[in-house]
């Protein structure tokens, strides 16, 4: 019983913020839309029509898994960016950073603690644990993000990141670069969401309101799985 209404508030929660996103792009003119801003639409459309119809598959390509939320970030990203300079923000032992190296990205983590590694993982393809060996390493900075850590990026990546949300918007519009937020609680963060409303539905539209096209998107993982993925409208310019 608890499960279901657990799944009925996240459907909620996503088709909200999936409205949000559809009718923010709806209303760019198609000529600052391009390419990525009709693809946005065409999957926010299939999401939602998702959503209405038990019976449609839902984001085909995830299996369905409730946790390895590295993994799913990981596998869905592989699937839908092209290979890029990534920050990894609040990246804790840097698993996805080492996903990323390892399917040759150029990625480093930000965080102001520095963690080892983990040891092992699971491959989603080979359904196997992979041993992290002691000497590898990830390229990290042991510090708060701070605006000038995107300079030299094409993407600013926050899984479940504490107190640097905000100032990762900020930071990839001033360098025009694109950002995927999976936010969890609000810890630290400079402006807070009206009381009740959730802050993922909050963020989005924020996001939206500073200027970015949205693509929210979900990953089938226990626990806030809900994520954006957004474009500054000015890169649609260049
Ligand atoms: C809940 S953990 C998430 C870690 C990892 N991304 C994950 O999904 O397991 C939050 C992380 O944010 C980091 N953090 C806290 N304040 C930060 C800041 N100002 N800038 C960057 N990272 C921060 C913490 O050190 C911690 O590793």
């Amino acid at each position: 019983m608890a499960k279901r209404k657990d799944k009925r508030e996240s459907d909620e929660l996503y088709s909200q913020v999936l409205q949000l996103a559809v009718h923010a792009l709806s209303s760019v003119p198609e000529d600052f839309r391009n390419y990525e801003g009709d693809r946005f639409l065409d999957e926010i459309q299939f999401e939602l029509e998702a959503l209405a119809s038990p019976t449609l598959p839902r984001s085909p390509e995830l299996p369905m898994m409730k946790k390895f939320r590295f993994q799913l970030l990981h596998r869905w990203m592989l699937a839908n960016i092209a290979p890029c300079r990534m920050v990894d923000v609040g990246g804790g032992k840097g698993l996805l950073s080492y996903l990323f190296q390892q399917s040759d990205w150029h990625t480093t983590v930000i965080d102001p603690i520095n963690q080892p590694l983990p040891t092992k993982y699971k491959d989603l393809t080979s359904n196997k644990q992979i041993s992290i060996a002691p000497e590898e390493t990830v390229t990290r900075i042991n510090a708060e993000f701070q605006p000038d850590f995107a300079k030299d990026a094409d993407l600013l990546v926050a899984m479940h990141a504490h107190g640097c949300n905000i100032q990762m918007i900020e930071a990839a519009l001033h360098y025009n670069c694109g950002l995927i937020l999976l936010p969890c609680c609000v810890i630290h963060e400079p402006i807070l969401p009206p009381a009740g409303m959730p802050w993922i539905e909050w963020l989005v539209g924020y996001v939206i309101e500073k200027g970015f096209m949205v693509a929210p998107f979900r990953l089938n993982f226990k626990g806030q799985n809900i994520g954006i993925y957004a474009r500054p409208l000015a890169q649609s310019l260049t």
